[in-house]
């Protein structure tokens, strides 16, 4: 049920978005020069940031689709990651990157990373759009990282807030509203 109380303070804008899309896009088509690149993309979060990456690079390049969800309709993790599509990708001897929209806890990538690296790529990254402090602070190999945000509730650009939001085309701030009164 929408809220009305809730309010959405611009993070970041559509401009920046696009920009650094770019500069990471050219990092990667040098990182890859010559070969094929298997993107691996999370839904359901990751489906714009994914699309226009993929749109900017030059790299030749295959994509896959696979669920990860541990958020529930709230705007904390419930700790728990459950991965779905990952039995059905042909990852052997690819080359393969990981496109993530947020990494929060770190806890989803970390599990994504552990389930393909199973899968005998021949070499594995990982590219998100944004990377909270808590994230950052872990051991987890984020090879391209969009922007380092702080401890923001974002939503828009493919993110929701209870499947909400997905489609605005900036990155917000979301305020949850408080109780009905
Ligand atoms: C979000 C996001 C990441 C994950 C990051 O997915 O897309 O996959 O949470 O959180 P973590 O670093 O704490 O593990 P979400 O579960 O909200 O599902 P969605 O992408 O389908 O909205």
């Amino acid at each position: 049920m929408p809220d009305n109380t809730e309010r959405l303070l611009l993070l970041i804008s559509e401009r920046r978005i696009r920009a650094r899309i770019a500069t990471l896009a050219r990092r990667i088509d040098a990182d890859y020069r010559g070969r094929t690149l298997c993107l691996v993309v999370v839904l359901k979060g990751a489906f714009v940031f994914a699309a226009d990456l993929a749109r900017q690079l030059a790299t030749p390049s295959t994509t896959d689709f696979i669920s990860a969800s541990s958020y529930g309709t709230g705007t904390r993790s419930s700790g728990k990651v459950a991965l779905g599509g990952t039995d059905a990708l042909q990852l052997d001897g690819k080359h393969v990157l990981v496109v993530e929209d947020i990494l929060d806890t770190g806890r989803t990538g970390a599990a994504i990373l552990d389930v393909l690296h199973r899968h005998g790529p021949a070499s594995l990254a990982l590219c998100t759009l944004l990377r909270k402090p808590a994230a950052g602070a872990l051991d987890l190999a984020a090879d391209y990282v969009g922007f380092d945000i702080g401890h923001d509730f974002g939503v828009g650009y493919g993110m929701d807030y209870a499947e909400r939001h997905r489609n605005l085309r900036a990155i917000y701030r979301l305020i949850p509203g408080g109780p009905a009164g």
